[in-house]
């Protein structure tokens, strides 16, 4: 059975990351939502403002999942399959979303939902931006819409359907772990043998993809041999 979830809904809001953080502070069940028209301070990863006008959606998921800190991180990818299928679902049926390391959800190679994922002692808040109808300039990558896809969607459908998904696949996780989660991230991500760039710590490294290890770590393929990262920005060559 899903988990149940309960929407605190606010017209405007700073972050609803950092309202989340002051729910989970506060004491807030499992479960806990925090949704807004538009952010005004929205937040991307490593410090990157988030475009937050009306007509996307903002989300604040507060879990309390009692798993140890180490498989936190594994949500981000049960996050990123939960957008991906509300995106497919909203789409028309020929485009399908594509995932690229860590958490992006692409679609026609540009990005349309992020992910940030945080944590206050024993609570995690993952914060969702999906783009339903604005799609920012100037980000420095290509980014899209659902409505620019043709998709058909209402910002309150939209999370509806995300909830629901995202419901469903944290209830496996919980019992099947993150394997499963694991396989169905990876059947939508780049081939195995891809060539890819990742870029971090200022240095980029080129090589095979290989896989996702246990914990989610990326798998590469290089001259010097197979590496694994745990953080980095992914693009194909
Ligand atoms: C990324 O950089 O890709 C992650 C972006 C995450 C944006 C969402 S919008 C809802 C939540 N509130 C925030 O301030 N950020 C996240």
């Amino acid at each position: 059975m899903s988990d149940t979830f309960t929407v605190w809904h606010h017209d405007t809001i700073g972050s609803t990351n950092d309202e989340a953080r002051r729910q989970a502070a506060a004491g807030a069940p499992h479960g806990t939502v925090i949704h807004a028209d538009e952010q005004t301070s929205g937040r991307g990863r490593r410090s990157h403002v988030w475009f937050s006008p009306p007509g996307n959606l903002y989300m604040s998921l507060l879990l309390r999942t009692g798993q140890p800190a180490h498989r936190i991180t594994e949500l981000s990818f049960l996050t990123a399959l939960a957008v991906a299928d509300t995106v497919e679902a909203l789409m028309p049926v020929n485009i399908k979303p594509m995932l690229k390391w860590p958490n992006d959800v692409l679609v026609n190679g540009a990005k349309i939902a992020g992910i940030l994922l945080e944590q206050v002692d024993d609570a995690t808040i993952i914060g969702i931006g999906l783009n339903v109808l604005e799609a920012p300039t100037g980000s420095g990558y290509r980014t899209t819409t659902i409505v620019a896809n043709g998709g058909i969607a209402s910002v309150d459908g939209a999370r509806d359907i995300l909830l629901d998904r995202f419901g469903h696949h944290l209830a496996a996780w919980q019992q099947c772990g993150f394997a499963p989660i694991r396989d169905q991230w990876l059947a939508r991500t780049y081939p195995i043998g891809a060539a890819i760039r990742v870029n971090g710590n200022g240095a980029a490294m080129v090589g095979s993809f290989v896989g996702l290890d246990d914990d989610g770590a990326l798998l590469l393929d290089t001259p010097q041999g197979r590496q694994r990262l745990i953080a980095g920005e992914v693009a194909r060559v």
